[in-house]
């Protein structure tokens, strides 16, 4: 890089220069140089429609272009560092390329301004790194339906209030977690489709008065449509809160099984153990194994959640069109992305160092009457209203709880001196195993109900999977332009 000032993007109506102090503050190089190669394919699809379409020499839209390329080639090996005195990255590159092919570069800007290319750039990024956050959710499920296959047979509470509620399988219980994630795929998904459109052509707001192929530009990056309104097109971030908001629920779901694995890992219920890969020490109490992992997933939720309040508030006061506060939008979105794909990695090992206990899980589901909805079944399938059913099941529950046994161990005339409908079956009815495999309605915890949402988990990945390959496809033939 050259010794003198770099070539800024404006200054005829200025008679001094900008106040250092002032650069650095408004600065967004720091943060936005990472849509270098997004930024540059943009201008490739651009210069090369202007050449196409006769708005500027055809063979200075190659020398354009060629620069361009040679601009990515050049970062991409580490010869060209992205750093210097530049408002954005977008100076910073066609600074770049004036120093490289010389007054050429002066023609790319032609029919476009920073408003609609920021916001090009920044949809084409977005629509990356949603793909990649999306392939990331699929490579954690893989190995949660994995174990959740291998753990039918395991019974363990299941809790509503934190307090002991009914027994279920475990596979059940980690298909639940499963079940979130696979739709927080899809709400990425939905995050990628509407960040799918192409500003590009809309000029500083009202469109520009060249002939430009939008068609053109939009096929050649890719991007599925062309935006309908340009004043829209350049001050919308719509696309990227609902990108941070994806990002903000799934973290506030890998949170929640995150703490419950702090409190699995507690020696009060002993669910789960922690192998030494996923766990962590304490410097003065040489005893203890913590589960810091689980804990920080816990805490970068609040990033995620919080970018999602500070996105909001960025653009709640803004009226139509752009405004320098939508710079801030990179920042947040970067950091909702890294959270995001660090904790899912971080979860993904998680998962693989945890052992499940399985005695403690059924020590914990013999106690605590969790069969007690299956008394009152029992009665409603002999014709007993099941408000009345219920009624008589909680003073079953009252002679269990005063003789300190399980419903299982309850003598059967106990039961009778209740209701004369109880019978000898009674007592098989309210086993876990019973309980469990009387849930056999779709979405529960019977065997077949369990097998059903496995295989139909499976189908999911395999969907999703699917649908990445294709999106990082559309978004290689963008990085294509890049050249070789
Ligand atoms: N760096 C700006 C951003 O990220 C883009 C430049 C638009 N600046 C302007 N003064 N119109 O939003």
């Amino acid at each position: 890089m050259s010794e003198r000032a770099p070539r800024k993007l404006w200054g005829g109506r200025f008679r001094e220069p900008l106040d250092p102090d002032i650069l650095e503050y408004t600065s967004s190089f720091a943060v936005d140089r990472r849509l270098l190669r997004w930024d540059l394919a943009a201008s490739i699809a651009h210069a090369k429609m202007l050449g196409t379409n006769g708005i500027i020499p055809a063979a200075e839209a190659q020398l354009i272009v060629d620069g361009l390329r040679r601009i990515a080639a050049d970062a991409a090996a580490g010869r060209l560092e992205a750093a210097g005195p530049y408002e954005d990255v977008h100076s910073f590159i066609e600074a770049t390329l004036y120093e490289r092919i010389g007054a050429a570069a002066g023609r790319l800007h032609t029919a476009r301004s920073r408003n609609d290319q920021v916001a090009t750039a920044f949809r084409l990024c977005v629509k990356h790194e949603t793909a990649a956050l999306v392939g990331l959710i699929a490579d954690l499920l893989v190995p949660m339906i994995d174990r959740a296959g291998g753990t039918v047979d395991i019974i363990l509470p299941g809790f509503t209030h934190l307090q002991h509620a009914q027994p279920v399988r475990l596979a059940h219980h980690l298909l639940a977690y499963a079940a979130m994630l696979e739709r927080d795929a899809d709400r990425l998904m939905s995050a990628y489709r509407r960040a799918d459109v192409l500003p590009l052509g809309s000029g500083a707001l009202a469109g520009v008065s060249f002939p430009v192929d939008r068609d053109q530009v939009a096929g050649a990056l890719g991007f599925s449509r062309i935006s309908a309104n340009s004043i829209d097109a350049t001050g919308d971030r719509d696309f990227a809160v609902e990108a941070i908001f994806g990002v903000a629920l799934l973290m506030t779901h890998l949170s929640r099984w995150a703490e419950e694995i702090v409190l699995w890992a507690t020696d009060e219920f002993g669910f789960v153990r922690l192998t030494d890969p996923v766990s962590t020490g304490s410097s003065i109490m040489p005893q203890k194994q913590n589960p810091d992992p689980a804990e920080l997933i816990r805490a970068r939720s609040g990033r995620a959640v919080g970018n999602l309040g500070a996105m909001l508030v960025i653009l709640k006061g803004l009226p139509a069109g752009y405004h320098r506060d939508l710079q801030e939008d990179k920042g947040l979105l970067f950091e909702s992305i890294d959270v995001g794909a660090s904790s899912l990695r971080a979860m993904r090992r998680l998962l693989e160092g945890i052992e499940f206990v399985e005695p403690r899980m059924a020590a914990a589901a013999a106690r605590g009457l969790l069969t007690a909805t299956e008394v009152a079944d029992y009665l409603v399938r002999k014709g007993v209203p099941f408000r009345e059913a219920h009624e008589l099941a909680g003073r079953v529950v009252t002679e269990a709880l005063d003789r300190g046994v399980q419903l299982w161990d309850l003598p059967l005339d106990v039961y009778r001196s209740i209701s004369p409908l109880f019978e000898h079956d009674v007592l098989q009815a309210v086993t876990l195993e019973e309980a469990v495999e009387a849930k056999r309605t779709p979405g529960g915890t019977g065997r077949n109900s369990v097998d059903i949402q496995l295989e139909s988990a499976r189908n999911s990945i395999a969907a999703i999977r699917a649908w990445v390959r294709e999106a990082e496809s559309a978004m290689s033939r963008v990085e294509s332009l890049l050249g070789a």
